[in-house]
């Protein structure tokens, strides 16, 4: 009997790939998530940069490498973008993921209007940058791309006892993800977001002021399926976005969050 080729682990074959806010969460899962399923190499973008190096040392400088780079800076997002292409020659996958929340409850009759211009900076416009970038060299180099923005399941709806801010901020990704998706398509680049669920990263155990472990807890409770929802669940559904086998899907909002908001 002919062995079976496990394909699924080679998907992302030679692939070149961009992780904002990779030195972390969700961000750093997907970056090893890119080289185990088969990328050539990854770049690794974040603000924190010790951590940012470590990460890319630990997954070896032949394939990752670390840049510095503040999202809410277009120029850094420019230079971002065409450093990985005079690196390793192509982009084909942009995960524009970098993302903050605010450490208040942000109820909207209680809303510190302040802390708005610092979220939108990160969440949006720094998406936006990541995406309009990402977009023109993969325009310029033929590529049919894959852009992929982090959301969050409160992208579609809202939440009750607080993150308005947040919610708003991650509304204004899926308006972003549903009009570049169409603007794009012409050029056979590609844009979906995923909407995580709640998942126990350094941004959820801050917000809560509560340690992992206890965080962890709670993640559970907002799954419908056994389990908790972890950045792994999340990274992988970046690297079906991510490669061929997605590729007659754009402009989807993939939620992966255990079934705690099924519409
Ligand atoms: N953890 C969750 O429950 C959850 C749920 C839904 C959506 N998200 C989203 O997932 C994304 C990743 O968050 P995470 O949970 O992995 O948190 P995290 O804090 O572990 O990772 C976020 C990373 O973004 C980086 N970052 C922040 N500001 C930046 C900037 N200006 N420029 C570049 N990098 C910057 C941080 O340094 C950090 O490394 C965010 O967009 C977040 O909103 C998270």
């Amino acid at each position: 009997m002919t062995d079976l080729v496990p394909t699924i682990k080679n998907k992302l074959h030679g692939k070149v790939a961009i992780v904002t806010g990779g030195a972390s969460g969700i961000g750093e899962v997907t970056a090893r998530n890119f080289i185990d399923h088969g990328a050539r190499a990854v770049v690794i973008a974040d603000v924190q940069d010790q951590k940012g190096q470590s990460v890319a040392a630990s997954i070896g400088p032949d394939r990752c490498t670390y840049i510095h780079c503040d999202v809410t800076d277009e120029d850094q997002v420019k230079s971002l973008v065409e450093s990985t292409v005079s690196m390793y020659g192509r982009l084909d996958i942009m995960f524009s993921n970098a993302g903050i929340a605010t450490l208040s409850s942000q109820l909207a009759i209680d809303l510190d209007i302040s802390a708005f211009d610092k979220l939108f900076a990160v969440n949006a416009r720094g998406m936006a940058a990541s995406v309009k970038h990402a977009a023109r060299a993969m325009k310029e180099g033929g590529v049919k791309g894959s852009i992929i923005c982090t959301a969050s399941v409160f992208a579609s709806r809202g939440y009750a006892t607080g993150g308005t801010d947040y919610t708003m901020s991650k509304h204004a990704v899926l308006g972003l993800v549903r009009a570049a998706s169409l603007q794009l398509a012409g050029y056979g680049i590609r844009v979906n977001c995923v909407s995580p669920g709640m998942v126990g990263t350094p941004l959820i155990c801050e917000k809560l002021g509560a340690p992992k472990e206890v965080v962890l807890k709670m993640v559970e409770k907002f799954s419908k399926l056994e389990g908790t929802l972890t950045e792994k669940h999340v990274a992988d559904a970046v690297s079906f976005l991510a490669s061929d086998e997605s590729e007659f899907v754009t402009g989807l909002d993939l939620i992966v969050d255990g079934g705690f908001v099924v519409p």
